[in-house]
C-alpha cells in the first residue's frame, strides 16, 4: 500500500517557482503555502473547471451564496462567476494566497467575489449562511499525515470531523457541499456519514485515465441517526490510479492521503 496527494498541474512549470514540497507534511504548514505563492501564478489542483463542469451545473443556480475553502490560486471561483454565479466568498489560510486572489480579481474587475484569509477548521461565518460550500483539494491536505487510509489516525479524524460541522453550520438546510478529491468513497464516506450530519452522500466521478471524486452532499436529506455504511470496501478499488496520468506533484499528493492501485 502507498498513499500520498497531489493536483492537477495544467499550468504547472508556466509561471511558477520552485514549489515542490520537501515532505508531504509540508502541506499542512501555512508558510509552506505562503512561500509557495509567493512564486506560484496559478496552479489548479486536479483538473480545472472544464472537466467537471457538467456535474457542478447540476447543483448550482446564480442566485446562490457560495463559499470556496482554500481558494489558492486556482481559477475555480472566476468560472464559477462566468457562470452566473456573483455571491461568492473565498477563503484561504495563507495570506499570501488571499492578497494575490484579491488582486487579480480586481483585475479582471470582479469586485463582487469577496476573500478572506480563514482557517476552515474555524469558519468565521454564522449558521446557515451559503447554499452551497465547495473545496478542492483542501480537504486533501487534512490527510497527507493520516497514516494508514483504512484506520486514519484519530488527529486526522477529528480535524475532519470539526471541518465537516463547520460546513455544515454554514450551509442552509437545504444546502450543498461540493468535495472535489482524490479520496475514494470507502475512505471519505465514513467521515461524511458520520452522525450528527443531515446530509446526504453521493458521488460521481471526472478525468480521463485517472479518476477524480465530485462528492455532493445534500443537507436535510438524511436522518442524523443514518447508519454509516462502511462496507463497501474493496470492491470500489477499481479506479484506473497511473502515475504516467498525474503530473509529479499530484502523485506525490495522492500517494499521501490514499491507497494506490496499480
Ligand atoms: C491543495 S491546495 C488546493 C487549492 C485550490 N482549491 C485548487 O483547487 O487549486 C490546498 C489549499 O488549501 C489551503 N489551506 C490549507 N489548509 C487550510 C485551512 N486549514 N483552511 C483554509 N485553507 C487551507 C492552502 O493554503 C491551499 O491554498
Amino acid at each position: 500500500m502507498e498513499m500520498e496527494m497531489e493536483m492537477e498541474g495544467g499550468e504547472r512549470g508556466k509561471d511558477n517557482g520552485e514549489v515542490a514540497p520537501r515532505t508531504v507534511s509540508d502541506y499542512l504548514d501555512p508558510h509552506y503555502w505562503n512561500e509557495r505563492f509567493k512564486s506560484e501564478e496559478h496552479y489548479e489542483w486536479f483538473k480545472d473547471y472544464s472537466h467537471f463542469q457538467h456535474l457542478l451545473r447540476r447543483h448550482i443556480h446564480p442566485s446562490y451564496s457560495v463559499l470556496e475553502l482554500g481558494c489558492g490560486n486556482s481559477r475555480l471561483c472566476e468560472e464559477l462567476f462566468k457562470d452566473g454565479v456573483t455571491d461568492i466568498t473565498c477563503i484561504d489560510l495563507s495570506d499570501v494566497a488571499v492578497n494575490r486572489m484579491r488582486e487579480r480579481l480586481l483585475v479582471s474587475g470582479l469586485h463582487g467575489v469577496k476573500v478572506l484569509q480563514a482557517d476552515m477548521l474555524e469558519l468565521p461565518f454564522s449558521s446557515q449562511s451559503f447554499d452551497l460550500v465547495i473545496e478542492k483539494g483542501t480537504m486533501d491536505v487534512l490527510f497527507v499525515d493520516s497514516g494508514d487510509p483504512w484506520n486514519p489516525n484519530p488527529a486526522t479524524v477529528s480535524k475532519v470531523i470539526k471541518m465537516l460541522e463547520g460546513v455544515h453550520k454554514v450551509l442552509k438546510p437545504q444546502g450543498t457541499f461540493i468535495s472535489i478529491t482524490f479520496g475514494q468513497p470507502h475512505f471519505r464516506r465514513p467521515l461524511f456519514e458520520s452522525p450528527g450530519f443531515t446530509w446526504s452522500v453521493e458521488w460521481d466521478t471526472f478525468g480521463d485515465g485517472f479518476h477524480y471524486f465530485f462528492y455532493f452532499l445534500k443537507k436535510g436529506r438524511r436522518s442524523p441517526e443514518s447508519e454509516p455504511c462502511h462496507d463497501e470496501k474493496r470492491n470500489e478499488l477499481t479506479i484506473s490510479m497511473l502515475h504516467e496520468e498525474l503530473e509529479d506533484e499530484d502523485y506525490i499528493f495522492r500517494t499521501a492521503i490514499d491507497v494506490m492501485e496499480n
